[in-house]
């Protein structure tokens, strides 16, 4: 049986950081909301608890029954989950000061603590909260205090419960990997025993048992995901699965060819669909970014659906969902930013089967899965790439011709990201076609032509980013190439917007 760490969520950002973080100790682990602990699952081994947006006092507060919990699995609460395990047992939580946020050092700490065993001398620490433990229930221990927070651990007496004001989990906190496996591997009696290569092992065998002799369909999309959910299910069941990959018309450039190639070389059986021409009619004038999305992500399921129906007797959809699509939101707000368009409406559509071999995986452990299945680097290195492609970085309404400007203009800044060592260090890069005419001259010839936007961010899972500090000397080569080669364009821009407030992708 698998064994695993449960991290109940409530609601911070970096709760699945720390789960990242626990598998990087190959530790298994689930995040499940905090009310939904998996009473009866005999492979828990221990139970962290996550910080939360919300103080303990107030009302909208997600508050949980620890009762079935403690005493029966190691507790680890971390900021939130600290404060509540401490105001909940009677000790007191109160607004700091100030808000605390950003680095501090465990001045002093119980180096002999089974949680702190490790820990350098001051070691650095993440803080972000709001609240402070101003007392510890009684028979509750300090075991590590920063200049400004008396209560920075504690731990209960004589029982494996410990709290953490700061993030161990934040990469900031130079000592929260050796915590966190204090904690998963010392504490719980964790094993270690979650790798890619357990993974693929485990999932073939269960993909072989679960689909015996059936036929399944996948939509693939160039991107990572689906790319790696193809090849471990081709692993499990061979020709039995048929890949569609379907060129919408707004890939980059020679995407659809080289990409094909690439499925090809791996061994899938893959049918490549030319439906270029049916997305560029229903797309003829349209420029809401919204209705846009709309469009390509129904055509795309029609595409997929009519093409589907061709292969006899299929009784499974297959996806490459992963991990961090299926964790169930706590989301405070739920606002709708942008409909992504992938297979999402897929399922019920077809009314057949869902399989989703990478349902349990974080992005880094699919990257390693692929690695592990011998994918290539740069398949696997592949930035992202949104569902709807160019037609979401074309400004306005789309025509082939824009869409071709823009794939030539896109194909200079991408090959230069690579030619100069740059691509691997930003997350995702890209042209945008700007609706705006603007003047220039070109040889002693007044020009009145199109603008482009560049846009490259640094980010860890694309719900923050920041804009790519690239050399001057690279935008500077970047930019003359793409006004000297491409026709059409006489200015070119760089994007320096975060996200938030800005998004990645400019619709
Ligand atoms: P935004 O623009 O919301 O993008 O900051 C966040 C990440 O999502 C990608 N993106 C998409 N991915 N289908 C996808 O598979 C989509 O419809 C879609 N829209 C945006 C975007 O490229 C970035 O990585």
């Amino acid at each position: 049986m698998q064994e695993k760490i449960i991290i109940l969520d409530f609601g911070s950002q970096t709760t699945q950081l720390i789960g990242r973080r626990v598998r990087e100790l190959n530790m298994y682990c689930e995040i499940v909301p905090y009310n939904k602990f998996p009473h009866g699952d005999e492979s828990v081994i221990g139970v962290i608890l996550s910080g939360s947006p919300f103080s303990v006092y107030d009302e909208k507060a997600f508050k949980v029954d620890l009762s079935g919990i403690r005493g029966k699995y190691p507790l680890l609460g971390i900021c939130y989950g600290a404060q509540f395990m401490a105001y909940s047992n009677g000790g007191k939580v109160e607004p700091a000061g100030t808000r605390e946020y950003g680095r501090a050092n465990l001045s002093t700490f119980d180096a002999e603590n089974p949680l702190l065993k490790g820990v350098s001398a001051n070691s650095q620490v993440w803080m972000s909260h709001g609240d402070t433990i101003t007392a510890i229930p009684d028979n509750f221990k300090i075991i590590a205090s920063t200049e400004k927070v008396a209560v920075a651990a504690y731990q209960a007496v004589g029982e494996k419960l410990w709290g953490v004001q700061f993030h161990p989990e934040v990469f900031h906190s130079v000592d929260g990997t050796q915590i966190l496996k204090n904690f998963v591997v010392d504490i719980c009696g964790g094993k270690q025993d979650w790798s890619a290569a357990s993974f693929i092992e485990s999932t073939v065998a269960q993909l072989k048992e679960q689909l015996g002799n059936d036929k399944v369909v996948l939509g693939l999309s160039g991107g990572v995901d689906s790319s790696v959910a193809a090849v471990l299910l081709n692993r499990a069941i061979g020709k039995n699965l048929t890949c569609i990959f379907v060129d919408h018309g707004m890939l980059r450039k020679n995407e659809f060819k080289n990409v094909l190639h690439d499925y090809e070389c791996l061994g899938l059986n893959v049918i490549g669909v030319d439906a270029s021409a049916k997305f560029f009619g229903e797309l003829a004038g349209v420029t809401e970014p919204e209705r846009k999305r709309k469009i390509i992500g129904k055509g795309f399921i029609d595409v997929f659906d009519a093409e589907a129906h061709k292969i006899e007797d299929v009784k499974w959809l297959a996806q490459g969902t992963i991990y961090p699509d299926c964790i169930e939101s706590l989301s405070i707000t739920g606002t709708t930013i942008k409909s992504h368009h992938n297979v999402g409406g897929l399922p019920e559509k077809m009314k057949l089967k869902l399989c989703e071999p990478l349902r349990l995986l974080f992005k880094d452990e699919v990257r390693n899965v692929g690695r592990e299945l011998g994918m290539p680097e740069h398949l696997i290195k592949r930035h992202p790439f949104p569902g709807p492609g160019l037609a979401v970085r074309i400004l306005g309404d789309i025509t082939p011709e824009k869409v071709s400007v823009l794939q030539e203009a896109d194909d200079i800044f991408i090959q230069g990201l690579r030619d100069w060592g740059l691509y691997d260090q930003v997350w995702q890069a890209g042209a945008i076609l700007l609706p705006v005419q603007s003047v220039g001259v070109m040889g002693d010839e007044r020009t009145y032509e199109r603008a482009v936007a560049l846009r490259a961010v640094t980010s860890t899972d694309a719900m923050t980013a920041d804009w790519a500090h690239l050399p001057y000397e690279f935008m500077a080569k970047v930019s003359n190439d793409i006004i000297n080669k491409v026709k059409g364009v006489n200015r070119v821009c760089y994007d320096i917007s975060s996200k938030p407030p800005a998004t990645i992708e400019w619709e």
